[in-house]
């Protein structure tokens, strides 16, 4: 958990690297099926064209009942891009955390539940765990790098190698 909580949002490099904003952070949704109302600013939807697409639109749209959300694909952002990075390092439970702390309307509203699969089902109790620790809950207080650096390297090298491919 803590060394999730500390590599999940390094996917916002990508800004860095001049993705622009709006495909790099945000709250994630499925694509390729109904968008739901509980998506951060519904409205906005109208205008995209999906919208419109008897083959995109329906409940279900491009995805069998239950197919999973492997199988189910996210609007782009810094969670998808860092669950890349990690998925051969850390334990499943830390993976569902990165791929999924954006997709509020799953994790929060409990939306798009006909999408997934027994596993996501057991695995979303770790997105919401991790959730509190996430948005504004950051500390006013400056840390102490110095200090904190001994513990964050050892937890880093029980889980990845010396390189990781980015
Ligand atoms: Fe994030
Ligand atoms: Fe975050």
């Amino acid at each position: 958990m803590i060394l999730t909580g500390f590599v999940h949002d390094l996917g916002k490099i990508l800004c860095l690297w001049g993705e622009p904003q709006w495909a790099v952070v945000g709250d994630t949704f499925p694509t390729g099926c109904a968008y739901s109302e509980k998506i951060v600013f519904p409205k906005f939807f109208d205008a995209n064209p999906d919208s419109k697409d008897s083959r995109f639109n329906s409940r279900n749209g491009v995805y069998e009942e239950g197919c999973g959300l492997d199988k189910v694909m996210l609007s782009w952002g810094h969670d998808e891009y860092i669950y890349h990075v990690c998925k051969d390092y850390l334990p499943q439970e830390g993976l569902y955390m990165l791929r999924y702390h954006s997709f509020y309307p799953w994790h929060r509203e409990s939306e798009y539940d006909h999408l997934c699969d027994a596993r996501d089902r057991e695995l979303l109790k770790w997105v919401q765990a991790f959730n509190p620790y996430d948005l504004y809950t950051k500390s006013h207080e400056k840390p102490d790098v110095k200090k904190l650096r001994p513990f964050y390297e050892e937890l880093i090298a029980e889980y990845f190698p010396a390189k990781v491919r980015w």
